[in-house]
């Protein structure tokens, strides 16, 4: 079977059409998906296989899209490993007791693979079900998974985070190594399952200048995506507000850097380490803007996208809880039609 368009872009090879997924695309846009987590609550449903497996399927059924991503939370590790927390709608992830001492910091243990047994069974049984297509697997990156436990839930301003940053580095590195052996165990259990690429989402690290995050993060991201080196399954690292950052981003030893909405992609290709791909980067709430707007700022994207080594069409951040699936489905065959060869 010819390899997948998805992961040939990851590999910088040539594809015989632009690959496009969405991130977040299960999820609140769907009807289908608001029925079947109706009665169950969010974190139960990234428990059990049989919701995972259809969760994850229901935006392929919907769209042609080039890959399938695992349907989970970036805090499901951290559940799994006995966190008191949870994910309340309309506001995110809250932990219960906030961590902001050296206790607090050594009681966070190592992941096991059989704290999450449903994840093996579930990316087995999706690998299955996709029938060649790839399956995205995922975490969260260690600035990110460290704001949500330091803060108590999310935050704008991240101050208690800076607080432990700057004002207790040691303790700032305790906190960030075990987060960051939690996260590549997670995501060699997805890999070892048959997951094909992961995205490693610090969705919050634009909240630091690219000083800090060359000191404080980058070496906990880079041993992480040096673990799975040798895996040969393409990395993918994304954050949002990384404009100063991006060169950063690729340097910690992503084969795909993820671009928000804010630096077009022929801008972001030239601070990127070469043989990176860029993936990205149509703004989510241009959906809201009639078909003709939206279909104009894609082939925008696409233009700019030649400039990357390789490119994945995606959203600049995850799908709008209110987004019109139809302009979805319309976005997805524009970028293939736009690109076919
Ligand atoms: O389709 C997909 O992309 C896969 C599923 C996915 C979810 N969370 C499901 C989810 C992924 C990749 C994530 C990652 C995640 N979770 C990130 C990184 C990506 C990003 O958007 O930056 C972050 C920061 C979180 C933390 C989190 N979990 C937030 C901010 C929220 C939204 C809170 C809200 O209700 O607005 C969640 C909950 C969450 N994770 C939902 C879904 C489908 C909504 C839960 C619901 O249906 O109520």
């Amino acid at each position: 079977m010819q390899e997948s368009p998805f992961l040939r872009a990851c590999r910088r090879l040539p594809v015989s059409r632009t690959p496009v997924w969405f991130m977040r695309q299960a999820g609140r846009s769907l009807p289908e998906y608001r029925k079947v987590r109706a009665d169950v609550p969010m974190l139960e449903a990234c428990a059990r296989p049989d919701m995972i497996v259809e969760i994850t399927m229901q935006p392929v059924r919907r769209y042609d899209v080039d890959a399938a991503i695992y349907f989970s939370d970036i805090v499901v590790p951290l559940k799994a490993i006995g966190l008191d927390l949870d994910i309340k709608t309309g506001i995110g992830p809250v932990i219960a007791d906030p961590i902001r001492n050296a206790d607090a910091v050594k009681r966070l243990r190592e992941l096991e693979p059989d704290d999450v047994p449903y994840v093996t069974e579930a990316v087995g049984r999706l690998v299955e079900e996709l029938d060649g297509r790839p399956l995205i697997g995922f975490a969260g990156g260690p600035f990110t998974l460290a704001s949500y436990l330091i803060e108590g839930g999310p935050s704008k301003n991240h101050e208690h985070t800076k607080a432990l940053m700057y004002g207790a580095p040691e303790l700032w590195g305790d906190l960030m190594r075990r987060l960051s052996r939690i996260t590549l165990e997670f995501l060699k259990v997805q890999i070892e399952a048959g997951a094909s690429a992961v995205q490693l989402f610090d969705s919050w690290v634009g909240a630091l200048s690219a000083e800090d995050y060359r000191a404080s993060v980058l070496p906990h991201t880079s041993w992480i995506f040096e673990q799975l080196g040798g895996l040969d399954v393409p990395r993918i690292h994304f954050g949002v507000g990384t404009g100063e950052l991006l060169g950063l981003l690729s340097e910690a030893g992503a084969d795909v850097v993820g671009v928000d909405w804010r630096v077009p992609l022929d801008k972001a290709a030239q601070r990127v380490q070469p043989g990176t791909a860029l993936q990205g980067n149509l703004d989510p709430a241009m959906l809201f803007a009639p078909w003709e707007a939206v279909a104009e700022r894609a082939r925008d994207v696409l233009d700019r996208g030649r400039a990357a080594e390789g490119h994945i069409f995606n959203l600049g951040h995850g799908v709008l809880p209110n987004t019109d699936p139809e302009m979805l489905a319309r976005l997805t065959h524009f970028v293939h039609e736009q690109t076919e060869q």
